[in-house]
C-alpha cells in the first residue's frame, strides 16, 4: 500500500478505532512465496503456526519461553533473561519485513526450540501467526 497522508490519515484512524488487521500486519507475501517455492504445500495457516507455537519440544522449550505468551508484550531471552521487543508486528512495525533476519532467527530458534529447523510449511504456517497479532 502506497503510504499518502491520506491512506495514513485512514489507517490511523481505523487501527485506532477498530484495531483494523489490514493496516498493522506486515507484507509477509515475499516471505510466503519463499516457503512455497521451498517446498511447502500451502495454504498456510495461523491457527497452525498457533498450535506450533504452544508446543513443546525437549525440555518444555517453547516459542513463547523467550517471546511470552503475549506477543504484544516484550519477552525475555529464556537462558541469558536479556529483553527482547515485542514479536507482533501490529506493535512493532519492523518486524516480518526483513526476510533475510526472519531466516536466520526462524533457524536458530526452532533449533533451539524443537531440537531441528522448521520445514518451509512451519516457518509458513509461524509467520502468519505471527503476523495476526
Ligand atoms: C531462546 C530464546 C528464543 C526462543 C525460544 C525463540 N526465540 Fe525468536 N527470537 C529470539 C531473539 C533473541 C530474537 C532476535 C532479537 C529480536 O529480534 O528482538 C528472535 C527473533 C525472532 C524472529 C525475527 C522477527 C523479526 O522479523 O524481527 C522471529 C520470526 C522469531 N524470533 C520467531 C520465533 C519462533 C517461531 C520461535 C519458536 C519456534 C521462537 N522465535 C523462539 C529468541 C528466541
Amino acid at each position: 500500500m502506497t503510504k499518502t497522508p491520506l491512506t495514513l490519515a485512514i489507517c490511523g484512524g481505523l487501527c485506532a478505532s477498530l484495531l483494523t488487521p489490514a493496516c498493522q500486519a506486515a507484507d509477509i507475501q515475499p516471505l510466503l512465496q519463499g516457503y512455497q517455492q521451498q517446498g511447502a504445500a500451502g495454504p498456510f495457516s495461523a491457527d497452525a503456526g498457533g498450535r506450533l507455537w504452544t508446543t513443546a519440544g525437549a525440555n518444555q522449550r517453547q516459542c513463547g519461553s523467550c517471546h511470552g505468551e503475549d506477543l504484544r508484550q516484550p519477552g525475555k531471552q529464556a537462558t541469558t533473561g536479556k529483553p527482547i521487543e515485542p514479536l507482533a508486528p501490529s506493535v512493532q512495525a519492523e518486524r516480518l519485513t526483513d526476510p533475510a533476519k526472519v531466516e536466520k532467527w526462524l533457524k536458530r530458534n526452532c533449533k533451539w526450540t524443537f531440537g531441528r529447523e522448521c520445514s518451509p510449511q512451519e516457518k509458513g504456517d509461524l509467520i502468519s501467526f505471527i503476523n495476526s497479532r
